[in-house]
Parts: structure tokens; sequence; C-alpha cells
């Protein structure tokens, strides 16, 4: 780095020299203020535009010395925003600029408000600078269909050190990626198959009421997830040693079970078929490959067989949950565990109608209610509940 100016200032004046700096725009941008060799002084970088101290810096000397980049980078980024909007803009949406994100991997997923979507490639690159490692910003224009999957625009990516907002080559724009979880790589592609990192903590919880499952049983727990997407869900629980025995994963978009199939082969160390293919015993311990639930429910041999259930298709939940009932085993202490959209005004009715479609709860239970989870919508609400069976 260059030789260039910086104020030598004592340690305890440091904060009112900089201030004072920075009132007059003298700073040197993305340079660092650093120790002198002794310790008992800061160097603080000046810019070309910076004269000969005014009287009341003029106490402190100036050095000719090697400056020093910083290449931290402003993780707010809005700042960033702000590098490339007007104030009286960025004011006018104040409510709007999207704040929250999810990461998958080295994507971030942002939702933009119609009102400010003419600021889509501005927003991507104030992300894509406030956060260094990500390589694409996608736009979520929400989740759709039977599949449930999220329709994503690509608004900008970052290939090499280049940021490019506009005419993405399509080669860039990838969004197969590796996620980590838990310590564990869960390969997933947010646009052919459902997936969410948001998930994680309702992930960790359903861990840890199997871990109570297996308790309560005494021995290794069989596991049913009929809407198991890329299977971020048995993940976690063949995570945990000696918990599963046998695994029902299944789910009716075959791009998902492809995937599905690609990260069971990672996760069991054995080979899964690298394309998917209709529901069947992979291994004596796995049931898995392309199926409708409520077919597989019908299926007299994968019935009555499972201890717990999972069932992650919100929307359709209270529809589906009675045709699912057969496929838990009913010889032994069993839960389900279910997500739910329902307007809030709703929720007490839902749970009369749980109890009235699930048999007995196991006596000593907590008892089954639906626990808002966040806000799907101004009115809707996603809840989840636990439903332990005698
Ligand atoms: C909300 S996603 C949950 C996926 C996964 N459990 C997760 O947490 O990432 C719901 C999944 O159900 C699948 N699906 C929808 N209808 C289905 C059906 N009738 N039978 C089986 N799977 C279905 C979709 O393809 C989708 O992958």
């Amino acid at each position: 780095m260059n030789m260039m100016r910086h104020l030598k200032v004592p340690n305890s004046d440091v904060e009112g020299a900089f201030t004072k700096l920075k009132e007059n725009n003298w700073l040197a941008s993305n340079m660092l203020i650093f120790a002198s060799e002794n310790g008992k002084n800061r160097l603080i970088p000046l810019n070309n535009d910076a004269p000969e101290m005014p009287n009341n810096l003029l106490k402190y000397r100036e050095v000719n010395c090697k400056g020093k980049i910083d290449n931290r980078v402003n993780p707010n980024w809005l700042n960033h925003l702000k590098k490339t909007i007007d104030n009286e803009i960025i004011e006018k949406y104040d409510e709007l600029w999207p704040a929250s994100h999810e990461f998958i991997g080295d994507m971030m997923i942002v939702r933009i408000d119609e009102e400010i979507i003419q600021f889509s490639s501005k927003i991507a690159k104030a992300k894509l600078d406030a956060h260094p490692k990500l390589r694409l910003i996608l736009s979520d224009q929400g989740v759709f269909g039977e599949l449930r999957i999220r329709e994503l625009i690509p608004i900008g990516v970052r290939n090499n050190n280049q940021i490019i907002l506009e005419n993405i080559p399509l080669e860039l724009c990838k969004t197969k990626v590796i996620v980590k979880e838990s310590g564990r790589e869960i390969i997933c592609d947010p646009s052919i198959a459902y997936f969410s990192s948001k998930l994680q903590t309702e992930r960790q919880e359903t861990l840890y009421f199997a871990k109570k499952l297996k308790k309560i049983l005494g021995r290794p727990i069989n596991i049913c997830d009929p809407f198991c997407g890329v299977g971020p869900a048995v993940s976690s629980l063949l995570n945990e040693p000696n918990l599963t025995h046998n695994i029902l994963a299944s789910d009716l978009n075959p791009e998902a079970v492809n995937i599905l199939f690609e990260n069971l082969s990672k996760w069991d160390k054995r080979k899964y078929p690298e394309s998917s293919g209709n529901i069947d015993w992979m291994y004596p311990n796995r049931l898995v490959g392309v199926a409708d639930a409520t077919v597989v429910a019908k299926n007299k041999n994968y019935i009555g067989k499972w201890d717990l259930l999972m069932i992650n298709l919100p929307h359709k939940t209270l529809e589906l949950l009675p045709y699912l009932l057969p496929l838990i085993d009913n010889n032994s202490p069993s839960l389900i565990r279910g997500r739910i959209i329902i307007e809030e005004s709703k929720i007490e009715y839902t749970n009369k109608i749980l109890h009235e479609i699930l048999p007995d709860l196991l006596p000593g239970s907590k008892s089954l209610s639906l626990k808002i989870k966040r806000d799907y919508s101004a009115k809707l609400r996603l809840c989840s509940f636990e439903a332990w069976l005698a």
C-alpha cells in the first residue's frame, strides 16, 4: 500500500478528532485507523481534500506512512442502498425495504414489495455489497401449486468480483446448492423442489420430540415423512445415533425425490438410484420414492408401521389428516407432528376438530393445541402441533 497522510492522535483524543475529521469529510474512505508502534496513539488516514490541519486539530502531528485498507464490509445493507438511492426515496418507502431474507447456501431469497419493485437491481447490489460471500440474489414471487415450489427470479449475481444486475447469464443462475444444517450437508434446489432454511428450528423441535418418543418406546423409532421434499427433516433425525429404525420418505415431486436420493446416498453412505422412481423398499429399513401420500396411506404393506408421522403440507393438513392416520402404528404410543395454516380466530375451533379427528391421546401427555409460529399473511397464521397418541 502507498504512503499516505495520517493524523497521529493520542488514544484518549481519538473520538473527538475522528468526529471533526468526519464532519469535514477529510477521512480517507475504505482505510483503517490503526495503532502507532508504541500503542499510545492512533493513526487516522486522511484523504486528499484534507488541508493543513486547522487550529482545533493543529495540536496533532501529521505523519506520512503506509495506509491499511479496510476490507471489512458494512453488513448493514441499507447503508449500501443509500449510496445508490436518494434519501428522500429511502424515507418515502421506509417500511417497505426488505429487511428480512432467507439464506440458502450462497444464495439469498428476498421478497420485494410491488411498490418498490423498480429498485430490485439496486436492492440486489446493496445486498451483494453487504454480504461478500453471497453469489446469487433471487426475488421471491411466492410458493405455488400442489408441489409448493417457489417462483424465484434472479436479480443479481456475483461472478468472480463482478456484480451483474441485468441480462444475467443463465449459467450463473444455478440454484442447486448445499446447505449446512446441524453438522449435515443437505443438497437442495429451491427452484424445483420446496426447501426452506427457516424451518431449521422446527426440525430441531421435531428431533427433540423424536428423542422423547424413543425414550417412551425404549427402542429406535420408525419415521414416516410422506411430504419429505428433499429430506431435511429426515436429515436431522438420521444424524442422531440410534434414534431411527425404519424410514419412509416420499414426495409427490419427482425432482424433490431425485435430490432426496442424492442426499440419502451421502447420509446413509450407500447407493440410491440416480433418478427418482416410485416408492419402494430401497433397503430393508428404507421405504423411499415418489408417491402421493394419500395413496401411500392406503397401501396395506405400508400402513400401521410408523411411530412418528410428519405432516408438512400446512394448507392441507386438516383435509389430509384423516386419510393419513392408518399409517400410524397403534400398538404403542406414537406422535404426529404437523403444521397448519389457519386464521387466528379459528385456532380454538381447529383444536376441537383435531381432537375429533385423532384417536385417544397418550394419558399424561401435553394437551393438543396449535401453537402460532409466525404470520403467514395479514389474517392467516402458520401453526404447528404435536399429538401424542396412546
Ligand atoms: C411444504 S413442502 C415440505 C417439504 C419438506 N417436508 C420440507 O420441510 O422441506 C410440502 C411437500 O409436499 C409435497 N406434496 C404435495 N402434495 C403431496 C401429496 N399429495 N403427496 C405427497 N407429497 C405431496 C410437495 O411436493 C412438497 O415437497
